[in-house]
């Protein structure tokens, strides 16, 4: 029985008084459920969750299915009645069967890792608690832990710590792209302010993007990356309104990495001719070949022009916990931004991104306007008042740092940088598999967990050798279409999965290792797979 109705100055109420107040205490629906059916609830979504932990591996990597088998099984009326649980368990062995499976260890396409078990605990934690993480007051322990997170991530890729960058800081965010879009809305602001306190010297400049839109803006503001750079960066530019034509590909040299020399050039001459560099995004880690751009000639670049400094690093950036990879990734500490993402190389669920920010209160200057009395801050406290809406363009936010922060707590740093220390060496061992077989040809350097390659017939590579520019045309558009078919019938065999990148306009086979489950072994059954299917489609 409730004590609500008690505290009236500890006087019993009379019969009809309680059952006015337990009718006060009552409500016509609820969404609640009783002790029991919430723990049969939990044992059986427990139970699925469990299972699938444990057969993740034997599945298949991509279903048996079709949009119409889909159609069938899915396709239904809204019910307007519950169907209960025995349903739902049913449901979603259906939903099971029917989904490609990103944690299986011979998953290799785009870049997919497995949920952590405590990440996918702390998931559904974190969705009972269903705090706002919206800012200190709205979610006072849940703001500190973001916070804490976001400067351990910093700290692992070499960003922050020991005296270095210790102002920095940042917010998750759903995933690269948007952590991308967010570094580059605050660096056309903040580079657009300089500009306009020094007098604002572009031609025909009326400024204030932030009031005015880029109406009268000016001339362009350009950004610049190298033609490896992931789609999220224009894609960015051309929400933001700078346009995608302002995204100035930089070529990239033999191993993918941004021609630096191109890169200031280029800059140089767009300054000459009325454009306004305001911005490099580096990468650390091209999404087609894992390519980590001169970090510290990059920043160098940046620091002569003025530009904002942006290093992508979503796909690859948290291989610098690996040992002895830190030194690949030196400069990235220079950068006045840094994307990456737990959801890739730190095997959190999805979705978590994360922008780093060498000086937050840029961002905090970029996004200033959002004062509306509604959310006005009556904390007067620094950390008390701190709100994350300053930093990005979400105000709702899920709690993402729980599964993070409880993942690094659970198994500590050193484990996870093991674990992404091994996909590099499988990795490694992949290309080098590639490169000692007769019919496979390795199309990029594996710099991290990429490995690009491409099936070639025994009999065609004498040929290929011999060719004049004519007939090597000819062999290398029939080896990009016999690799595309290859790919497609590799990936609904459901055995093993890889995916494609484009190189230099050539087909490439792609296989990306972002999971602590992969093994040698998986590599030879998938590289097995790609040969049998390449003889099937010959
Ligand atoms: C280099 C790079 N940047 C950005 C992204 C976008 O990240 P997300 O898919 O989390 O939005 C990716 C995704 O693969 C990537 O590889």
């Amino acid at each position: 029985m409730s004590t609500r109705g008690q505290d009236g100055g500890g006087v019993a109420a009379p019969a009809s008084g309680g059952t006015r107040e337990a009718a006060l205490e009552a409500r016509a629906s609820t969404l609640d459920l009783p002790r029991e059916e919430l723990r049969e609830l939990a044992r059986v979504l427990n139970g699925l969750t469990l299972d699938y932990f444990e057969s993740a591996s034997s599945l298949p990597v991509f279903p048996e299915t079709s949009a119409e088998q889909l159609e069938g099984l899915f396709r239904g009326p809204l019910p307007v009645e519950g169907l209960g649980l025995e349903t739902l368990e049913r449901d979603c062995g259906e939903v099971v069967r029917h989904i490609r499976h990103n944690g299986h260890p011979r998953m290799f396409g785009y870049v997919a890792s497995p949920a952590t078990p405590v990440g996918a605990f702390a998931s559904l934690f974190a969705s009972a608690l269903n705090v706002n993480v919206t800012s200190w007051r709205s979610a006072p322990a849940a703001t500190e832990v973001e916070r804490v997170t976001v400067g351990w991530l910093a700290e692992m890729i070499g960003f922050k710590g020991a005296g270095l960058n210790e102002g920095a800081g940042g917010l998750l965010t759903s995933g690269g792209s948007m952590a991308n879009l967010n570094a580059l809305f605050v660096a056309h602001r903040a580079k657009e302010a300089e500009w306009r306190e020094g007098g604002g010297d572009a031609p025909g400049m009326t400024g204030d993007a932030s009031r005015r839109g880029l109406w009268g803006a000016g001339s362009p503001m350009t950004i610049y990356a190298s033609d490896q750079v992931h789609l999220s960066v224009p894609k960015a530019a051309d929400v933001l309104g700078i346009g995608r034509e302002q995204v100035r590909a930089v070529a990239s040299d033999e191993g993918y990495r941004i021609d630096v020399r191109a890169l200031r050039e280029m800059v140089e001459a767009d300054a000459l001719r009325g454009l306004r560099p305001f911005c490099v995004v580096a990468s650390a880690g091209t999404v087609s070949t894992g390519a980590v751009d001169a970090l510290s000639e990059v920043a160098r670049v940046a620091r002569e022009h003025s530009l904002w400094f942006h290093v992508d690093g979503a796909y690859g950036a948290l291989a610098a916990a690996a040992a002895g990879k830190r030194a690949l990734f030196g400069g990235v500490e220079l950068a006045d931004s840094v994307s990456l993402d737990p959801h890739k190389w730190l095997y959190t669920p999805l979705g978590c991104g994360c922008l780093i920010l060498r000086e937050p209160e840029r961002a905090r200057a970029a996004f200033k306007g959002t004062e509306e009395g509604y959310i006005k801050v009556f904390e007067r406290e620094e950390s008390e008042a701190f709100a994350f809406w300053d930093y990005g363009v979400e105000l709702s936010r899920p709690f993402r740092a729980l599964k993070v922060w409880m993942m690094l707590r659970y198994y500590g740093a050193r484990r996870v940088a093991e674990a992404i220390a091994e996909d590099l060496s499988l990795a490694a061992h992949f290309g080098a598999s590639v490169e000692a077989a007769e019919d496979f040809e390795l199309l990029a350097p594996v710099t991290l967990g990429i490995c690009c390659f491409r099936y070639v017939p025994p009999q065609t590579r004498p040929a290929l050798a011999r060719a004049d520019a004519g007939e090597r045309e000819r062999l290398e558009a029939g080896l990009d279409d016999l690799n595309a078919r290859v790919m497609h019938r590799v990936q609904r065999g459901g055995r093993a999965y890889v995916s494609n990148a484009i190189l230099r306009g050539r087909f490439a086979l792609r296989a990306s290792l972002t999971n602590y489950r992969t093994t040698r072994r998986d590599i030879t059954v998938t590289l097995e797979t790609v040969r049998e299917a390449a003889r099937e489609c010959l």
